[in-house]
């Protein structure tokens, strides 16, 4: 039986996690929880997975305490012992931004299997994270189906092709400034945390995996293309230098890949639905060419530039999101802050974790004084 480690239990990678873990009691049991600000949330799910260890970032408490089967820890101090515990086999790392940076670095040193979601990590890391002795499984849709192509055959490959929904404003006639918050998070086909979903309508999104492919798959960055294909039943494409094409294809719902990803290198039917393929009557892909999203194409330009221009990319996109989030700027003014922060931005040699979350919040705090809100 796999012990799993959830970090960011209570969000929606958390609870797809945990779903599947409740499919296969028989193959999974729950060493960990990690959530911030929805105690109740993680105080259910510790009720229903009796993990061994609980950890509340975002709660003061006295640490250690033991009820029923769970030791219940207060802040970030303990991710690292929970990430690297001699018992945990797999890390699900899904907390939202910057916070398991560090938990994830230490776990890979200690050689730990990590199921990564998060993103953030991976742009800002990327290079921190390569050579350690534990292995990262990719749980983002595109690049789980990169993954699971390039694990059995890695040789003559040319390029990869990453597809993109599109978001809700693919084909919008309207004026953007005048979005609503709401309209913003209305995906038309994945249901997923607040940012990652504003990031799906700028784009940022996809610019952020064009980076993670960079650094997940050690491709050149000008051999891995994205295609529109609003359907979002198959994930990512391969081309070998022979002109075959594989790709990897299921219903858009992250389950399968957090499912692969845990039952690695086994595959396991979790009795999730089945794609009709018969039923599938219309793919459609088309090159999501530059000028089309401004975030996607600032962020094609940061790859170019030095790696610290990868966390100001970030950190400039959680803040403008943020505020967008707040009401505090239009939708439209998203590109504008990163753009400004990113012309402003000298690079700087980001050797460890400390270095890039103090770029992180020198990005952040230049940003409130210039944005005028
Ligand atoms: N959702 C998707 O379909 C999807 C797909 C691919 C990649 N990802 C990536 O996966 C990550 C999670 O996405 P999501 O959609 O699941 O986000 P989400 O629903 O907003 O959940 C975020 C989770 O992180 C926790 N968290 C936030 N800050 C934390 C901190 N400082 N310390 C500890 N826990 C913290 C939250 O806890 P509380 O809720 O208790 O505050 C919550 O459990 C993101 O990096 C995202 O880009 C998501």
């Amino acid at each position: 039986m796999k012990k799993v480690a959830v970090f960011g239990s209570t969000g929606s990678i958390g609870r797809a996690t945990l779903d599947i873990i409740s499919r296969c009691r028989e193959k999974f049991s729950v060493f960990g929880l990690v959530a911030n600000k929805q105690k109740d949330l993680l105080n259910e799910q510790i009720h229903t997975f009796e993990p061994g260890f609980a950890v509340f970032v975002d709660e003061q408490g006295k640490d250690g305490v033991k009820k029923g089967k769970t030791t219940y820890l207060y802040g970030k101090q303990h991710l690292e012992f929970l990430a690297t515990h001699p018992e945990v086999d797999i890390v699900v790392m899904a907390i939202s931004g910057l916070g398991g940076l560090n938990c994830t670095i230490k776990a890979l040193e200690a050689g730990k299997t990590v199921a990564l979601a998060s993103k953030e990590i991976i742009v800002c890391a990327g290079h921190l994270l390569k050579d350690k002795k534990g292995k990262i499984l990719p749980v983002d849709s595109e690049h789980n189906a990169i993954f699971q192509i390039l694990d059995r055959e890695k040789n003559s490959v040319t390029e990869i092709m990453l597809t993109a929904s599109g978001g809700p404003f693919l084909n919008y006639k309207g004026d953007l400034s005048d979005v609503t918050v709401n309209q913003v998070l209305n995906h038309p086909v994945w249901k997923m945390g607040k940012r990652i979903t504003v990031d799906s309508a700028t784009m940022m999104n996809k610019g952020f995996e064009v980076i993670e492919a960079f650094y997940l798959f050690g491709i050149e960055k000008e051999n891995i293309r994205v295609l529109l294909h609003p359907q979002a039943i198959v994930h990512g494409f391969v081309r070998f230098c022979d002109g075959f094409v594989k790709a990897v294809c299921s219903i858009p719902d992250m389950r399968y890949s957090i499912n692969y990803c845990l039952n690695y290198p086994e595959r396991i039917d979790a009795g999730l639905p089945e794609l009709d393929i018969s039923s599938v009557k219309n793919l459609t892909f088309e090159e999501l060419k530059q000028g089309l999203f401004p975030c996607f194409d600032l962020a094609r330009e940061a790859l170019k530039k030095d790696i610290s221009y990868l966390t100001v990319l970030n950190a400039a996109d959680e803040e403008a999101v943020g505020m967008f989030l707040d009401g505090r700027i239009k939708f439209d003014s998203i590109p504008v802050i990163i753009e400004k922060a990113l012309e402003r931005h000298h690079p700087v040699y980001l050797g460890n974790v400390s270095d890039i979350l103090t770029l992180d919040q020198q990005v952040r705090d230049e940003i409130r004084t210039f944005v005028n809100v």
